[in-house]
């Protein structure tokens, strides 16, 4: 049983992920964790981002892993600093090496294989890329003002300042060339912006009810 939650941010796909895995029984592994934590040793480097053959032999040499729903990059929790500004700012870039991918897809491949094969699995490429035969495949979406509304409550910023960010990050996650998010081949659509989170946990476990 995989179970992969694409989409956009600001939709909940990390909180709904989490419950449904829970709720579920089954293992959560967040992949933004591994781009994110990439990004944070790139920036501490002083590593050029668009040089993708510097990220790439800088990503190549670095052991990933995530325990209980912690990041660790070389041993060393990095959960709340891969949260920060910089990094949030900085990781579409990284994420646009094609390379760079591939090395954290056979990381998160593997992380799976060691659960068992079993596991939520939360993204942007994950119905369509890391595991297009996944059991089930969930597209998460809002409007785009529910969505800032949300980041803003979550950050505690402005929600006007924040659509402008989102709306950037969106366009470069789903114009680049290696892996663009996208709606996977045989996704479920859920659009939450008028659903309360417990209504999209129940929506997600019915569908997998429906798949066991
Ligand atoms: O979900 P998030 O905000 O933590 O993701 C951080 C960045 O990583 C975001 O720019 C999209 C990118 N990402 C990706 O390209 N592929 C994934 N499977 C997960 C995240």
């Amino acid at each position: 049983m995989i179970v992969t939650v694409d989409g956009p941010s600001g939709t909940g796909k990390s909180t709904v992920s989490k419950a449904v895995a829970t709720r579920a029984g089954l293992p959560h592994l967040d992949t933004g964790a591994f781009y994110r934590a990439a990004t944070l040793a790139a920036l501490r480097e002083g590593i050029d981002l668009a040089d993708s053959d510097a990220v790439v032999d800088m990503v190549s040499g670095m052991s990933m892993d995530q325990d209980n729903g912690l990041m660790f990059l070389d041993g060393e929790d990095v959960s709340t600093e891969i949260r920060g500004e910089c990094v949030t700012n900085a990781v579409s870039q990284v994420a646009s090496h094609p390379e760079v991918r591939r090395i954290l897809v056979s990381h998160q491949r593997a992380w799976v294989a060691e659960q068992g094969g079993r596991a939520v699995v939360e993204g942007r490429d994950i119905g369509s890329v890391v595991f297009p035969s996944a059991t089930l495949k969930i597209y998460l979406d809002a409007r785009p003002e529910v969505r800032a509304i949300r980041r803003a409550t979550q950050v505690g910023e402005d929600p006007d300042r924040i659509i402008e960010d989102l709306a950037r990050r969106d366009h470069l996650d789903a114009s680049r060339d290696a892996s663009p998010l996208t709606t996977p081949d045989g996704a479920v659509t859920v659009d939450t912006s008028d659903l309360t989170f417990d209504q999209v946990v129940e929506r997600v476990l019915s569908l997998i009810s429906a798949k066991s």
